[in-house]
């Protein structure tokens, strides 16, 4: 069993508490006021509130700490220190459909002497399952308290793949039709549940065997990505090399399913 670091616990239980908002407000989706972001992008009063929850939660217990924050966006922090990046409610057009299925992710970003940046902490929390998926950087991954490894499975025939399908004004449907041409007839299913940072999570629970998506933001991807290399798995660019965030290119999955991906993703680009 993993004892959780002082860090774990803050983000624990700020999750925990906004998580129980966004369950209330789940509840009464019918009644919340939407207004309109973008096409297919809504932002919610329970976003709002719970991303408050989050940053008051963060704020009070690391006061000299930055914040990347998908609907407040950049604030700085004291020179030197870590940021948190938070997606307050990923999964949003499953919110406001009713469909039970969206999560919280939050990350703790620290930059090395190099100026190179990493992810340290992780925590991916579905409200309505109450589940809590966290890593941190070198003490592996865990659900609960329960370790989490990536799936064993190594034959694509065998495989649950995720993914995240462009949409009106989001994101390249040739690219991604594809990539999905390519990979669809190789497994044994592809699922597009609307959450990047549980697909994530579940990658790192074995659940899913692998994952891709472009289009990214890093407050969709910066938990989950540390999730699954904690529990053992991979996650590249499109061209199997590190640059996922600057790319907004994300392919995920364990040693075997990892490279049969990009294999197929690499004859689908060429
Ligand atoms: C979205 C979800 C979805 C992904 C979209 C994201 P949001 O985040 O992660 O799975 O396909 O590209 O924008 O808007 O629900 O926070
Ligand atoms: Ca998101
Ligand atoms: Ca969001």
């Amino acid at each position: 069993m993993a004892a959780q670091s002082g860090i774990m616990t803050v983000m624990d239980r700020a999750a925990r508490k906004a998580g129980a908002k966004l369950r209330r407000d789940f509840n009464e989706v019918q009644h919340l006021q939407v207004s309109r972001k973008g096409p297919a992008d809504f932002v919610s009063k329970a976003d709002q509130a719970s991303e408050r929850t989050l940053y008051d939660e963060c704020l009070h217990a690391r006061p000299d700490w930055g914040f990347l924050l998908e609907e407040g966006g950049e604030i700085a922090g004291a020179p030197g220190k870590p940021r948190w990046i938070i997606d307050p409610l990923d999964g949003t057009s499953n919110f406001l459909h009713g469909i039970p299925h969206f999560s919280i992710s939050m990350a703790v970003e620290e930059t090395l002497p190099s100026g190179k940046t990493e992810i340290t902490a992780a925590l991916v929390y579905q409200p309505l399952t109450d589940e809590s998926f966290w890593a941190e950087k070198g003490r592996g991954a865990w659900v609960q308290e329960q370790r989490l490894r990536v799936s064993a499975r190594r034959e694509l025939p065998d495989c649950l793949i995720a993914t995240g399908i462009p949409f009106l004004g989001h994101g390249n449907f040739a690219e991604w039709s594809r990539i999905f041409g390519a990979i669809a007839p190789e497994v044994a299913g592809i699922r597009r549940f609307g959450s990047a940072a549980l697909d994530l999570a579940w990658v790192a629970a074995g659940r899913f065997d692998g994952f891709w998506e472009s289009h990214l933001q890093p407050w969709d991807v910066a938990a989950g990505m540390l999730l699954v290399r904690e529990a053992g798995g991979f996650v590249t660019d499109f061209r199997g090399g590190e640059k996922c965030i600057e790319r907004s290119e994300f392919l995920a999955g364990n040693d075997a399913v990892h490279s049969k991906l990009h294999k197929l993703l690499a004859g689908a680009l060429r």
